[in-house]
């Protein structure tokens, strides 16, 4: 793993930030495989980025997107993450229909649409059942609980470690979520942390010891290079 943690003066500049990162990412994927696959974080912190993307000259055809959880609401739903992502970004830029890949909230059951995911990820990216797939870039947020993805404390999603894609659970709302070691699998994880309610998060999280069922963050510890950028209201306590 090779982590790299920034702190930048504010939202702003950790948007700029993470965009040169991500368009550095996105080149270097598609010069060495062809393409790039991309999953992306829900949340609120992560608009600004998606509509700083959407005003890049990019090659579309090549890129993919995912995400890495989804909340179990219709597509056309405010809370859902495909529609804040289409609305910021893709609808925005020419890329082909068949490059979204968006988790499906519409089936017979959560474990039903999570299962189809997972089967969904397997067959694009040609990976057996217990092999991972290695998406070239994985963002992720965390939550003032130390959530990341819809991998919540002490949730069995928090214990999968033979599938892709799971059920997570926020007090009992149902989501879709990658698993702990399909994000590990990647080739670049990224953190955008944003705001001083993260800061006892990131204490738990960058602390030397603590219970990764608590604090489910921890858990990320990616085989490729791992991105923790932050805004100063999140990260000034990490700086001293
Ligand atoms: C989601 C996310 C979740 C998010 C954090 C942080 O669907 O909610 O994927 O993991 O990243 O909750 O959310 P904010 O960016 O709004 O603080």
């Amino acid at each position: 793993m090779n982590k790299t943690v920034e702190v930048l003066p504010d939202k702003e500049a950790l948007i700029q930030r993470s965009l040169e990162i991500i368009l550095s990412q996105m080149q270097a994927a598609i010069q060495k495989r062809g393409q790039c696959t991309i999953a992306l974080a829900g949340g609120g912190t992560p608009k600004p980025l998606y509509e700083a993307i959407a005003t890049q000259d990019l090659p579309w055809d090549k890129i993919h997107v995912f995400w890495g959880d989804e909340r179990y609401v219709p597509a056309d739903h405010p809370d859902s993450n495909q529609k804040m992502a289409r609305h910021a970004w893709l609808d925005k830029v020419d890329i082909p229909a068949t490059n979204i890949h968006p988790m499906s909230t519409d089936g017979e059951s959560p474990s039903a649409d999570a299962q189809k995911h997972d089967d969904h990820l397997r067959e694009f990216f040609k990976v057996a059942v217990g092999e991972f797939p290695h998406f070239d870039i994985i963002l992720l947020g965390i939550g003032d609980d130390a959530h990341t993805a819809s991998l919540f404390p002490h949730t069995d999603a928090l214990q999968m470690t033979d599938r892709l894609v799971t059920v997570g659970n926020k007090d009992g709302q149902p989501r879709i979520t990658f698993t702990a070691p399909l994000i590990n699998h990647a080739h670049c994880v990224m953190f955008l942390v944003s705001g001083a309610s993260k800061q006892p998060a990131l204490a738990q999280i960058f602390a030397p010891e603590a219970d990764a069922m608590t604090y489910p963050a921890r858990l990320i510890k990616p085989q490729g290079e791992l991105w923790w950028l932050l805004d100063e209201a999140a990260g000034q306590e990490l700086k001293k």
